[in-house]
């Protein structure tokens, strides 16, 4: 699929089937994940934890409905894969959070031109990230903190609808 296709077909899915992404395809998209731009290459800085282990993202979707006492919480949208992008703690909040948004954003491209439906995924990471039996489970170096995650998976149901057109201010200076 070209670049410019992928960009404007991608778009968030919220409703995935339990379909699971062939390993093949998701080795393609780990691999264009640590393609991405990182503030001053280092690569170091960042993990990525593939979790393929179903009764996990749903220990994390059941302590995520506790914490915020919401029953009916869906905070991974039943993916059956997370890609967990983890940063080291003292660049969290900064440099830390745009380095996993140029990873996040080549991920769902590198899923979308290969079929492959996905959402990034940032407010989990408030209520889980003292969870500490939780993120024990991402295996994370000692000095990474999780920051973000892909959702990867087929969408549930027939697709309602490409991306809307979206616009941001752009302003010239000549
Ligand atoms: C940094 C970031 C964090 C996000 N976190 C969440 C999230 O926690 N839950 C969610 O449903 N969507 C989340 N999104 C998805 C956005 O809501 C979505 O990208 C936006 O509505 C535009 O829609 P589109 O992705 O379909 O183009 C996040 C997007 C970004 C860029």
């Amino acid at each position: 699929m070209d670049t410019l296709f992928a960009i404007h077909a991608r778009h968030s899915c919220r409703a995935f089937s339990r379909r699971p992404v062939p390993e093949h395809e998701l080795g393609q998209i780990l691999r264009a994940g640590q393609q991405a731009p990182i503030a001053g290459a280092m690569y170091s800085n960042m993990q990525l934890t593939a979790i393929h282990d179903r009764r996990l993202i749903d220990t994390m979707t059941a302590r995520y409905q506790k914490l915020t006492a919401n029953l009916d919480a869906r905070p991974f949208y039943d993916a059956p894969t997370l890609i967990v992008i983890a940063t080291n703690s003292y660049i969290a909040g900064g440099i830390g959070l745009a380095n996993a948004g140029t990873v996040a954003q080549t991920m769902m491209l590198a899923a979308t031109s290969l079929g492959i439906s996905s959402i990034l995924l940032t407010s989990w990471v408030r209520v889980l990230r003292d969870e500490a039996d939780l993120i024990a489970q991402l295996l994370l170096e000692r000095t990474l903190v999780p920051v973000a995650a892909v959702a990867l998976g087929y969408a549930e149901g027939e697709k309602t609808g490409g991306p809307t057109a979206r616009s941001m201010t752009v302003k010239h200076v000549y």
